[in-house]
């Protein structure tokens, strides 16, 4: 059919139109595109288009959105239309520390190298929203994805993540913070609806998603899968509506996770802007489960125009994502970035470097090459790839250096390396299909090497199978899969001379802490991972990570995990299993229920308060040279309203090699009317010491540090009284204690 061109043909001088003015006001271009758009159009803004990108505005040169996984670098190229990769060549990238591991540097200056370097491989690959960083408060240790997260504390996630963010964006590429809110577990994730107190929400769960917000500017933020009070987080009315938009003024859009949206009416009203990765089957044009399906696509069309939900629904939301492009894909003054580059590299590796945390040390490390002529490596991660698997944040590597490989250019040939353990050939077969031969027969060889070197390195821990380290799983238990804990006990009675050196996004049970010599904790690396494990071990780099999270004794020591089912995953009611995400192979569970019963005693507030000691508490973590904490220099000893005190700890290094401490800051309320935390992280600082060098660290408390949420009156309160502050070296290890009041 030929077709017949009705619109007047425009004068090529004709006028710039507001919309494409980049000296003009955002909002201004705003409202004047919105005035351009037709209803159709404007519905066409709210979802997605393909797997990762969803529709701009055509007639108008309004370009679309391209969005990649996330957080840890850039995802490979998927297709448009299913999760498989495309197979491009040209998206290898570099693969960056998993979050956990920025969180255990305690440095936001490393936060914002990563935010940058990561932006720049993003706009590179030409991506304009970037899915992360995540800021979900670790709650329990079987969480599948807590290696995504930045730890327990809510003022480190968020101190962390804001560097990040800003560094990011400068690339022109949006952040997009997830999961908003309690996507605290992976069992049951597109399911469980969580019921907590406000007061557990307001003080732990979403002050690091505020500070994003807020402080970092982030531009998109990433609904979660779960519900809360009966509804889901993608379209949750209180979520959305009343804290996001109406309490921290969020001008961003809000972008579904892949699949989370589950109701029209609901996604109009409350709140969501785009919804990307619900069920589909093939091109709009094609297929009857095309994009148009989508519940914000026809459908929502449908009932603006039978008046079912008022049109300013959708120019709200075509407000949101018009800024958003506008931020991203059609602002020309952005960077081009840069991929792979050494800088690139050095960051990965600075970040990792400061990342891995020792746990013990008897003085067996730095492991000095020349006293051991034969040095055994036991352990699947130390040759495993560990960028795969783990789900939506796999990467493809350009480079990628294990630890065996680094070990070996270290102290060459000395190194000989046993696997000790099979993990299944793929990465979704389970723990127990392996065969029991297999790992005995691995085990064997393990244990007789052993014997005949002079040192064992073993670098097992988890990794990004499912059931572990891995989205839309949680772990299956708290102890270390593949008989890890059978083999490292029969490795120290044949040589007791065995440096742990695992790797984890998680805490795990070590039944033989106090039989080995010296424990080093590593999370997921990336590219240049080995190298930087590699390093700590032989003293080249001095360890300066501290932990983000607590490592229980055993998991009922955990506050989440101590109160049976109802506390953690839920429990289930009804016969039927609900599908969580259709068309998904996500466990939907029988309309699982929970209770956050541990309240506001997540992590070490649990172990504090409850005097229940951690096996290593958050916070700590040793280096090879020792600090000293000098007495504190305070400012004032009573603060008011509008006061603040002002503390400066000076620091020595009193050892022979130079090191980075973290001095960290808690802040006790003596009496209160509602019950506290026994202590809670108000600042950190990290210094770095040459030997015999002192530095001061320097914090600064107000009023606004010693405050509660008081979920009656529904503000955050202080109350006068007395008051205490802590300088630690960890949560437990307290240097000194400074008295103090508010008047
Ligand atoms: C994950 C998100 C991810 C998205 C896109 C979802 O399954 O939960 O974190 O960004 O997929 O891959």
């Amino acid at each position: 059919m030929a077709m017949t061109l009705t619109t007047a043909i425009p004068a090529a001088n004709a006028e710039k139109p507001i919309y494409l003015d980049q000296n003009i006001p955002i909002e201004k271009r705003v409202e004047d595109a919105l005035s351009r758009m037709t209803l159709e159009e404007k519905v066409a803004l709210c979802h997605a288009q393909g797997k990762f990108s969803s529709k701009g505005v055509e007639r108008l040169g309004i370009p679309e959105i391209w969005m990649s996984d996330g957080p840890h670098g850039v995802r490979a190229e998927i297709n448009w239309n299913d999760w498989g990769y495309s197979g491009w060549t040209n998206d290898s990238i570099t693969a960056f520390p998993a979050l956990t591991a920025l969180a255990a540097t305690w440095n936001p200056q490393l936060s914002a190298l990563y935010g940058k370097s990561v932006g720049e491989e993003a706009r590179y690959r030409k991506k304009d929203v970037l899915l992360g960083p995540g800021v979900n408060i670790y709650r329990t240790p079987l969480n599948g994805r807590n290696f995504e997260y930045m730890g327990e504390d809510p003022y480190l996630a968020g101190e962390m993540a804001v560097p990040y963010i800003q560094e990011l964006q400068k690339n022109g590429v949006a952040a997009c913070v997830k999961h908003f809110a309690l996507n605290n577990q992976e069992k049951w994730r597109g399911t469980v609806d969580v019921e907590l107190s406000d007061r557990a929400l307001y003080e732990i769960y979403l002050p690091a998603f505020k500070k994003a917000v807020q402080d970092g500017g982030a531009w998109s933020i990433m609904g979660a899968y779960n519900q809360i009070w009966g509804q889901h987080c993608c379209h949750n009315e209180r979520l959305l509506n009343d804290i996001l938009r109406g309490e921290w003024g969020f001008d961003g859009a809000v972008i579904t996770d892949w699949g989370g949206a589950h109701d029209t009416k609901e996604a109009a009203l409350n709140g969501l802007d785009i919804e990307m990765g619900s069920f589909t089957n093939g091109l709009t044009s094609e297929s009857e489960f095309g994009y148009d399906d989508y519940y914000l696509a026809d459908p929502y069309l449908e009932m603006i125009k039978k008046g079912e939900v008022p049109e300013s629904t959708v120019d709200e939301k075509a407000r949101n994502v018009l800024r958003l492009i506008f931020r991203t894909a059609m602002n020309t003054n952005k960077p081009f970035g840069s991929k792979c580059t050494p800088e690139h590299y050095a960051a990965a590796k600075a970040i990792g470097d400061e990342s891995v945390i020792l746990l013990k040390n008897n003085g067996i490390l730095p492991l000095d090459g020349s006293k051991y002529n034969s040095i055994l490596v036991v352990g699947d991660n130390a040759v495993r790839r560990l960028t795969d698997g783990g789900g939506s944040s796999e990467l493809k590597p350009k480079d990628y250096i294990s630890p065996l490989s680094a070990l070996q250019a270290l102290y060459g040939d000395k190194v000989k390396f046993a696997p000790g353990y099979a993990c299944g050939r793929t990465l979704y077969e389970a723990e127990d299909t392996i065969p029991q031969e297999e790992q005995d027969r691995l085990r064997a060889e393990a244990v007789a090497m052993a014997k005949d070197a002079d040192i064992v390195i073993y670098v097992g821990g988890l990794n990004k199978n499912s059931w572990q380290d891995c989205e839309s799983t949680d772990r299956r238990e708290y102890e270390l899969p593949f008989g890890q804990n059978e083999l490292i006990k029969e490795l120290i009675k044949v040589n007791p001379n065995i440096i742990i050196a695992n790797i984890s996004g998680n805490a795990y049970e070590m039944p033989w802490v106090n039989d080995v010599p010296a424990i080093l904790h590593a999370s997921y690396l990336g590219t240049m991972g080995g190298a930087s494990i590699a390093d700590v071990i032989a003293g080249n780099v001095n360890p300066s990570g501290k932990l983000p999270y607590s490592i229980p004794v055993k998991l009922r020591d955990c506050g989440a995990n101590s109160f049976g089912e109802i506390s953690y995953p839920g429990i289930e009611s009804g016969d039927t299993d609900v599908v969580a995400i259709p068309g998904s192979v996500i466990e939907g569970g029988k309309n699982p229920k929970q209770k956050y019963m541990e309240d506001i005693l997540v992590g070490y507030r649990w172990h504090d308060t409850k005097k229940i000691p951690a096996l290593f508490p958050f916070g700590h973590g040793l280096s090879y040279t020792e600090f000293e904490y000098g007495k504190p220099v305070v400012s004032e000893s009573v603060i008011g309203e509008n006061g603040k005190i002002m503390i400066e700890v000076p620091v020595t290094n009193t050892g022979a090699k130079e090191g980075s401490e973290i001095v960290e800051l808690y802040i006790s309320d003596l009496k209160s009317s509602l019950p506290r935390p026994v202590k809670e992280l108000k600042g950190f600082g990290k210094v770095r010491l040459a030997p015999g060098e002192t530095k001061s660290v320097k914090f600064e408390i107000t009023p606004e540090d010693l405050k509660f949420f008081d979920d009656k009156k529904h503000e955050w309160v202080v109350e006068p009284g007395k008051f205490k502050a802590h300088v630690a070296a960890s949560s437990t290890d307290i240097r000194h204690t400074i008295p103090f009041e508010y008047k």
